[in-house]
């Protein structure tokens, strides 16, 4: 059984925008789904379906077999969500926004409190979590709300930008609690970012949105042969014969386009034959950043590197 799946799910709003075309997807167990794409694309609208915050104008979607829109209880009790912007209780401490949370998903006081603890400390807040949250910064809120979506051990989690306030290193220890969760505990994460170098680091599958459509999905591997069915070959060697078509980049410097890397041996092959002497081989593969910006109207400064 896939844990998240979306059929045809389309969302209009009342104004007439199309936020999210039709999209088809299926999730399974344990997947970190990074969904990408610039700003305005649809990914939150997408969460805000998935979550049963929105109704949708077209199609369904699931959790675990439940529907969000008609069971939102039992879609929450099974998922756990990070919002871009998290809403908490200013005028209560970090430690206080948890426990009355806790609360909220049914967990009894002193199985929160012990959650809690635990979690602040695993998200480096356990100095800040008698400070109120009016003291935090974006990050430590961030780092926060991503806590309290793990309160009740939820067996999804929609993460909406998660990283996107966080030093450098902090988004390193977010993302690999995100890696742990996906690899230790099955949780299935969907994963909204524009961080695309953090996305690649962790997520097991992609999909790329623009303007409420769905450009391609699929592992980095698929993706890669999808829109580069061509790689760059580098090779650095004394000689190579004209015969091979290689370009001459610098000295003994050499790059040709090919299609898979099993023309690689016979290449090789061939310039040892002729009298080369072989340096160094590099298949260029392309990056997700090289795959986003080639299928997204390569508007840069919409994602962050
Ligand atoms: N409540 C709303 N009413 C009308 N349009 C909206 C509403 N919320 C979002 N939109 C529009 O829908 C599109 C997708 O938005 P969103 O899902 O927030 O994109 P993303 O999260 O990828 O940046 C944008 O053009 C946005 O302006
Ligand atoms: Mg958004």
């Amino acid at each position: 059984m896939y844990t998240i799946t979306t059929r045809q799910l389309a969302k209009t709003y009342s104004n007439g925008k199309e936020a999210l075309k039709p999209l088809s997807l299926s999730l399974n167990t344990g997947e970190v789904f990074g969904f990408l794409g610039p700003n305005g694309a649809g990914k939150t609208t997408t969460v805000k379906l998935l979550t049963g915050v929105l109704i949708p104008s077209g199609g369904c979607c699931e959790i675990m077999g439940i529907n969000p829109s008609t069971q939102p209880e039992k879609a929450h009790s099974l998922s756990g969500i990070v919002t871009e912007h998290a809403q908490m209780y200013d005028n209560l401490t970090g430690m206080e926004n948890l426990i009355f949370y806790a609360c909220a998903f049914g967990l009894e006081k002193k199985a929160g409190k012990t959650r809690a603890e635990a979690l602040l400390k695993e998200l480096a807040l356990t100095e800040a979590k008698d400070q109120k949250l009016a003291t935090y910064s974006t990050g430590m809120r961030q780092r926060l709300s991503l806590a309290r979506a793990l309160l009740h051990c939820p067996k999804v989690l929609f993460l909406d930008e998660p990283t996107s306030g966080l030093d450098p290193e902090s988004a390193q220890n977010v993302n690999l609690m995100i890696h742990n969760l996906a690899c230790e505990q099955g949780v299935t994460v969907f994963l909204c970012t524009h961080q695309l170098r953090y996305a690649q680091q962790i997520c097991t599958r992609y999909g790329l949105i623009e303007q409420g459509t769905l450009l391609a999905s699929g592992t980095l591997k698929e993706l890669q042969d999808q829109v580069f069915p061509y790689k760059s070959l580098r090779i650095c060697a004394s000689s190579v014969p004209e015969n091979l078509n290689f370009q001459e980049r610098g000295h003994c410097e050499f790059e040709t386009q090919i299609h898979k890397k099993e023309e690689i041996p016979d290449l090789v092959r061939k310039i040892v034959e002729s009298g080369g002497n072989i340096f160094s081989v590099n298949l260029i593969e392309p990056s997700l950043e090289d795959i986003y910006f080639s299928l997204t109207t390569g508007r840069k400064e919409d994602a962050t590197l």
